[in-house]
């Protein structure tokens, strides 16, 4: 039904119209600089939308923007769009919602992604997204550029904590999740949004590790590590795709053909729209250097399968386009194809019947159950790394000294994309929030906590003062870590943690004052020299609005600790190797140190295995292997852990890793109480990718893997 309605569209539509719906603009370019944000301006309205038809527009000019100024945007614009424009088609509106409506003033921030996926809780991240679609749709902007399912596997690379981390399956899982929260069963609801499957593909892997540089990625690792992501949000009905900036193989993904049809269409089977990212088709003759000039980028680009090209700010691209279309240089197949495809969502979307929706209460929008949902997606994403002599939970009696950079900003606990692009402007943060340092006084009282900042992220401010207060206290908190940064401006020279941090670290272990470290860092920076220093090590990621009451509550045992770590933290800058190396990374005198393991959580409380049983000892093809476990909790305080299953290939005609995560489930125990956790798995999750690139499942011997429970099964077709 849909296409006939789509069919009927695009028989009105002239080339202008069709080239316009392909152009997504930035609001910069109807927007009046200086003014406030809903002063649009008339004219420069009417040229985009009326002159050259254009049919999506994203982003904000600087800043977050209240309900009221994006309700007054997006009315003015679907309104013209609607009522004056020949073909009546509105406007599809574009925004980076990554951890809540975060460009929307006042909404739910939620921890960073990378903070999300430490949860391993699918149903936190499900509902965390549904709230974040919840707070979109009520700022009337029905496209969500989220999530990101570029795999973490290079902490050097900026945006590492926009993604789930490491492991293919645990991005997967959190990918799915999200989109589902994002998209619901029907996205025409006035509560869902279209989510973004970005960036497609192998965006994450630059070899300099800087954003936006060159990657090489064999085919295999391709298959294998990259794609898995996308292909379960595929599964998962994400209705967009953002291409990879950056080049791979020595080809601008967004000249690819290759990966944007062949792969993308034409194997996978995608139908809806393949949005490019920032200036991407400018970036071709402009720093790619594959095409002469602007008019070859756009054909290139186009003919490789981009549907909608992010300009973002002239109009030139739909101009040169029509163009290209009357030359005969791009087919009118290709352009028909992509508005189809734009339209499509559009009518999936609702917002042919309606635009925006000012008879819906959105009364939710930063309600106190929101924001529980952000504070409990915190509590579960704290990973407690380090708890020698159980230093923690603190006593609420004790005299505690809070400092360090990250101890009392609230900017640096939101990281990016946070009511501006840098997230770096605390005027446009929500009032109220809390610091760890302000979360700590209401937890012990004002009169039990000495703070001094000690150092900025780089520089000593006062460490002196802080190692008199050190000796004066019973415990040190030292809240360490970033500072805030988004795409390019956080690349990175040198991985470790910056000396002035580790500095205040070892001065304040020389007083012999226990010390407790929090970090609040989006990527593993190296701490080698100061993790013998600390008694205690909670990693806090990007815990975002709620991120102060939930380290506060864990440091001292409001909460029991139950994230996991989504990658494994090195030990050092030229030790990068994630847990699912092959064997070979393990030889050699250094063999596989991490700092901490993928996958490493402590507890307060503690946490048996027994009972690894595996239903069949030999399977087939066709076979459901099924595998149990039971797990107790076998201290005194009610927890919550993620059970991990594990399966290692023993030998195989490529070198196999040591071993791949296959299933995952937190569960929650009380003190005493013992679960059986059940899991299924089949050929297909002991297949990897092989010489000739695809998937294969080899006989032979497999070990399965829990905790420190182990069963080996042969695998025989
Ligand atoms: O969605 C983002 C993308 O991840 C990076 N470049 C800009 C886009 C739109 O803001």
């Amino acid at each position: 039904q849909i296409s006939q309605k789509v069919d009927s569209v695009m028989q009105t539509m002239t080339l202008t119209d069709k080239v316009g719906e392909m152009t997504q603009l930035a609001i910069d370019m109807v927007s009046t600089p200086g003014a406030e944000p809903d002063e649009l301006n008339e004219e420069s309205l009417r040229n985009v939308l009326l002159n050259y038809r254009v049919g999506s527009i994203l982003n904000v000019a600087g800043h977050a923007y209240t309900l009221d100024e994006w309700h007054s945007v997006i009315r003015q614009i679907q309104d013209m769009a609607i009522d004056e424009k020949p073909t009546g088609i509105p406007v599809i509106y574009g925004i980076d919602s990554v951890h809540g409506a975060n460009y929307t003033m006042g909404s739910t921030l939620f921890p960073q992604q990378i903070g999300m996926a430490a949860t391993w809780n699918t149903d936190l991240i499900r509902e965390g997204s549904r709230i974040s679609a919840y707070e979109t749709r009520a700022s009337w902007i029905p496209w969500n550029f989220s999530p990101v399912l570029d795999i973490g596997r290079n902490p050097e690379w900026p945006r590492f904590w926009e993604t789930f981390g490491e492991d293919v399956h645990l991005a997967s899982k959190m990918g799915e999740a999200m989109v589902e929260g994002f998209q619901g069963d029907d996205v025409s609801s006035p509560y869902r949004v279209a989510a973004t499957a970005k960036h497609f593909l192998g965006y994450s892997l630059p070899a300099s590790g800087h954003d936006r540089t060159v990657a090489w990625i064999p085919d295999i690792q391709l298959r294998e590590h990259i794609l898995p992501p996308f292909e379960a949000v595929f599964d998962a009905g994400v209705h967009t795709v953002m291409i990879n900036s950056g080049e791979v193989n020595g080809i601008p993904v967004h000249a690819n053909e290759e990966i944007l049809t062949g792969l993308l269409r034409d194997e996978l089977g995608f139908k809806g729209i393949a949005v490019s990212d920032w200036a991407d088709i400018i970036y071709l003759h402009d720093r790619h250097k594959i095409t002469k000039d602007y008019k070859e980028s756009i054909k290139v680009a186009i003919n490789a399968g981009v549907d909608m090209s992010m300009v973002p700010l002239d109009l030139e691209f739909p101009r040169l386009l029509k163009e290209l279309v009357e030359e005969g240089e791009v087919p009118m197949s290709r352009i028909n194809e992509s508005v189809e495809r734009i339209l499509r969502v559009k009518f999936l979307l609702g917002l042919f019947d309606q635009a925006y929706h000012p008879d819906i209460d959105y009364s939710k929008f930063a309600s106190n159950e929101h924001q529980q949902a952000s504070y409990q997606t915190a509590v579960e994403s704290i990973t407690l790394l380090k708890n020698e002599a159980e230093i923690l939970p603190l006593s609420k009696e004790a005299n505690v000294l809070v400092t360090g950079p990250t101890a009392h900003s609230l900017i640096y606990l939101n990281g990016g994309w946070s009511r501006t692009w840098q997230g770096d402007d605390p005027q446009y943060d929500t009032p109220g929030k809390k610091t760890i340092l302000d979360a700590i006084r209401d937890e012990i009282g004002e009169n039990n906590v000495n703070y001094a900042e000690g150092t900025s992220i780089d520089e000593e401010i006062d460490i002196d003062v802080v190692v008199q207060a050190a000796r004066e206290s019973d415990v040190a908190v030292i809240a360490i870590g970033e500072a805030t940064y988004t795409e390019m401006p956080g690349d990175l020279s040198d991985m470790h943690l910056p000396e002035a941090q580790r500095e205040l670290v070892k001065q304040v272990a020389a007083t012999g004052t226990p010390i407790v470290l929090v970090m609040v860092e989006g990527r593993p920076r190296i701490i080698n020299d100061i993790v013998p220093e600390a008694d205690g090590i909670v990693m806090a990621y990007l815990p975002a609005h709620e991120g102060g009451r939930a380290i506060a509550d864990i440091l001292f045992g409001d909460q029991n600790p139950s994230g996991h770590l989504p990658f494994t933290y090195p030990s050092d800058s030229n030790d990068i190797v994630p847990y699912d190396h092959n064997y070979t990374d393990e030889v050699g005198p250094l063999g596989f140190n991490p700092e901490w393991e993928f996958g490493t959580g402590l507890s307060y409380t503690s946490y048996d295995y027994s009972n690894l049983t595996v239903s069949k000892a030999t399977f087939g093809a066709d076979d459901e292997l099924e595998i149990s476990v039971d797990i107790t909790n076998s201290g005194e305080m009610a927890g919550k852990d993620v059970v991990q299953l594990y399966v290692s290939d023993l030998v195989a005609s490529i070198t196999p890793p040591v071993k791949r995560l296959r299933g995952f489930e937190k569960v929650n125990l009380e003190p005493g109480e013992t679960q059986t956790v059940r899991f299924s798995i089949t050929a297909d999750d002991l297949a990897f990718v092989g010489r000739d690139n695809e998937w294969i499942t080899e006989e032979g011997e497999f070990k399965i893997q829990i905790e420190d429970l182990e069963q080996n099964i042969i695998f025989q077709k």
